[in-house]
């Protein structure tokens, strides 16, 4: 097993190497509460992250840093129910730590391609990929703007919580349903979740980024229905 290098102009590179040095160096590993299979660098109170931020102006929102609600669920969801993806290639889109697509690859898929628009969160997951012992495709870009890879399952783990993104990420799913791929959503109910257009799988309870220590939240996984044209 050995690390896939994102695709990246060479000045990238240096970014993403300084970012993964920090990430080693920074980002404590443990096993993730409620899928203990799979072990991720967190953020803890020693990280950092604030100061790393105001010296890198092209830091974001660390959310590869934490575990959200639903790629918690569907982590899970993937794990429990392996021939959801087994022997099937996997796109993770909004891939963040990677936690789906690590659980893809566990669970059998045989290709996964890991994307994010964020270059540490590439950096995260390729880290994280290895801890796990298995292999991402990364891809640092936004998918949601062209023509779906060639994959047979789309994951998709908490990426309804903008409207404008919501909207963009639904129009991408209908144009892999097309294809005939199969979407599958995991999420913590969150306001922009195209609710009419899901089949709802199966709920967990899950401790998503914010909540109280100790504390839950139903999070569900969904599959996509076909769009009524
Ligand atoms: C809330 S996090 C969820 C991460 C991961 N799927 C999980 O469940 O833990 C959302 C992630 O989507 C990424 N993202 C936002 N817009 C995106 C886009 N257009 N294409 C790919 N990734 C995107 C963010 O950078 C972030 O890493």
């Amino acid at each position: 097993m050995t690390e896939t290098l994102p695709s990246l102009p060479e000045h990238l590179m240096g970014r993403y190497r300084a970012a993964q040095d920090f990430i080693s160096a920074r980002l404590p590993i443990a096993a993730v509460a409620s899928i203990p299979e799979i072990r991720l660098h967190m953020a803890g109170p020693q990280s950092g992250l604030s100061r790393l931020a105001e010296k890198d102006p092209g830091f974001g929102s660390p959310y590869w840093a934490r575990c959200w609600g639903g790629g918690l669920a569907l982590g899970r969801y993937i794990l429990d129910n392996p021939e959801s993806v087994a022997g099937r290639r996997v796109l993770d889109l909004g891939a963040g730590s990677g936690i789906v697509g690590i659980a893809a690859a566990k669970a059998g898929a045989t290709d996964v391609i890991a994307a994010d628009i964020d270059l540490y969160a590439v950096a995260a997951m390729t880290l994280n990929a290895t801890i796990n012992g298995v292999t991402l495709l990364p891809r640092i870009e936004d998918l949601t703007e062209g023509e779906p890879p060639p994959v047979d399952i789309v994951c998709v783990g908490d990426l309804f919580y903008d409207p404008a993104l919501a909207a963009r990420v639904t129009a991408f799913l209908d144009r892999c349903m097309d294809r005939g791929m199969v979407v599958l959503i995991g999420d913590p109910w969150r306001a922009y979740l195209p609710s009419s257009r899901l089949k709802l799988l199966t709920e967990y309870p899950v401790s998503d980024f914010g909540d109280a220590i100790g504390g839950t939240r139903p999070s569900a996984v969904f599959a996509l229905k076909a769009a009524i044209r």
